[in-house]
């Protein structure tokens, strides 16, 4: 049966059968996403609300009959090929790594029957802070299923792909990423309670509200972020073991309350106080944009963006100039709801909610204001509207392994 067949499905069986010598059985598409509001709060259990974006990881497959593995990315033009029982030892962050370590993953929980051929093909910016990476493992891990006709529950699937980042990635992430990829919807954003892994999709009707996402990457190289994000992980734990000791009920920063950090507070630096205090009110903050949206107020939810940018900036410090810059311009720019830093800092984007009139007011003054402060241009892209996991393409009469 034939699901859809747009120009970049062509272009990539095309791509398949030049590569591989056989057509493409399947061809799946996870996004990337972006975050609308909940940042450092995933990983202390608390609550996210991201959307996924219109950029996505794309991957076509067909089964081999011996057994072997050939996955070939056509970003990197470069190809891997092995026995599915040998997973070869790759450089942690590479492609490889997460290709090998997703299909590791899922031929060790039992879901793979037998050998492929995978082509890798996407246009998320990588390293920009809008996971490529999650989308990468969510395309590889929904394709590989579908393929195999594997039953995984879609939470299964997440935690798996979370996995790929923990042990074959080096990237102690929280699970917003792959979670959005795997499961946000177009014309929605997605609520993420973190700790019961319940959530919601919330309408964005984007263009029947005259609005637009604009994305700038301010592509500060992110270096040190993964240093970073270690470090104020491990300032939320000792946050955590400070308050937990005269109150056991607190076993992550999502049981704080600004009651008890009022009265508990003085039992931490002034560090670990600033990083608590970020995550009591962004948690607050993304329960009331969740409202927002539901009651589709956009002046409201975008106030709510400003603020968790400041408090990203001055409490939980994980901004950097360039992001604050192009957050200053975008908040004083007529027809700018809201504007902030996305994703896990020191580098990447800033996320902005702007009315269509608005869209080349801000692309002007972001430009001009950047150059003339640090010499290049961000990128910027404008979202109008957002896509999902999905398959794309299933060849008729595609054989079904179990
Ligand atoms: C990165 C991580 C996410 C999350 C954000 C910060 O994107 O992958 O799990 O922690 O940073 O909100």
């Amino acid at each position: 049966m034939e699901v859809m067949q747009g120009d970049i499905v062509k272009g990539l069986l095309g791509r398949f059968q030049h590569a591989f010598g056989q057509p493409g059985r399947l061809v799946v598409r996870a996004p990337g996403r972006v975050n609308l509001i909940g940042d450092h709060t995933d990983y202390n259990e608390g609550f996210v609300l991201p959307a996924t974006i219109d950029r996505a990881v794309y991957v076509v497959l067909a089964p081999r009959e011996d057994g072997r593995v050939r996955i070939r990315s056509s970003n990197f033009d470069e190809a891997i090929e092995y026995p599915l029982e040998q997973r070869p030892v790759g450089t942690a962050g590479s492609w490889t790594s997460y290709a090998t370590g997703a299909v590791e993953e899922l031929r060790s929980g039992g879901y793979l029957s037998g050998g492929f051929e995978m082509l890798i093909s996407g246009d998320v910016p990588l390293g920009a802070g809008l996971s490529s990476s999650a989308a990468l493992e969510v395309a590889i891990v929904f394709g590989l299923t579908k393929l195999f006709d594997a039953e995984i529950d879609p939470v299964d699937a997440i935690l798996l792909c979370q996995r790929v980042e923990h042990r074959y990635a080096g990237v102690q992430c929280g699970i917003m990423d792959q979670f959005c990829s795997r499961l946000g919807w177009k014309d929605h954003a997605l609520f993420l309670d973190c700790r019961s892994l319940e959530y919601e999709h919330l309408p964005l009707p984007l263009a029947d509200a005259g609005l637009a996402i604009v994305i700038a990457d301010s592509r500060v190289s992110r270096e040190l972020a993964g240093s970073k994000y270690g470090e104020r992980r491990r300032e939320c734990e000792a946050a955590v073991s400070a308050l937990s000791a005269s109150n056991p009920a607190i076993s992550a920063l999502r049981d704080l309350t600004a009651d008890i950090l009022e009265a508990e507070g003085h039992r931490l630096n002034d560090t670990l106080a600033k990083r608590a205090l970020h995550v009591v009110n962004e948690n607050a903050r993304v329960m009331r944009a969740r409202e927002a949206l539901r009651a589709g107020e956009f002046e409201g939810f975008g106030e709510l963006m400003n603020a968790s940018h400041w408090s990203l900036r001055d409490l939980f410090e994980v901004s950097a100039p360039e992001l604050d810059l192009l957050v200053a311009v975008a908040q004083s720019t007529d027809g700018v709801l809201g504007a902030r830093m996305t994703g896990g800092g020191f580098g990447g984007c800033t996320v902005n909610l702007v009315r269509i009139d608005a869209l080349e007011r801000i692309r002007s003054r972001l430009e001009a204001s950047y150059v003339s402060e640090f010499g290049r241009s961000p990128e910027i892209y404008v979202l109008m509207e957002n896509h999902q996991t999905d398959v794309l393409y299933r060849a008729s009469g595609a054989r079904q392994h179990v």
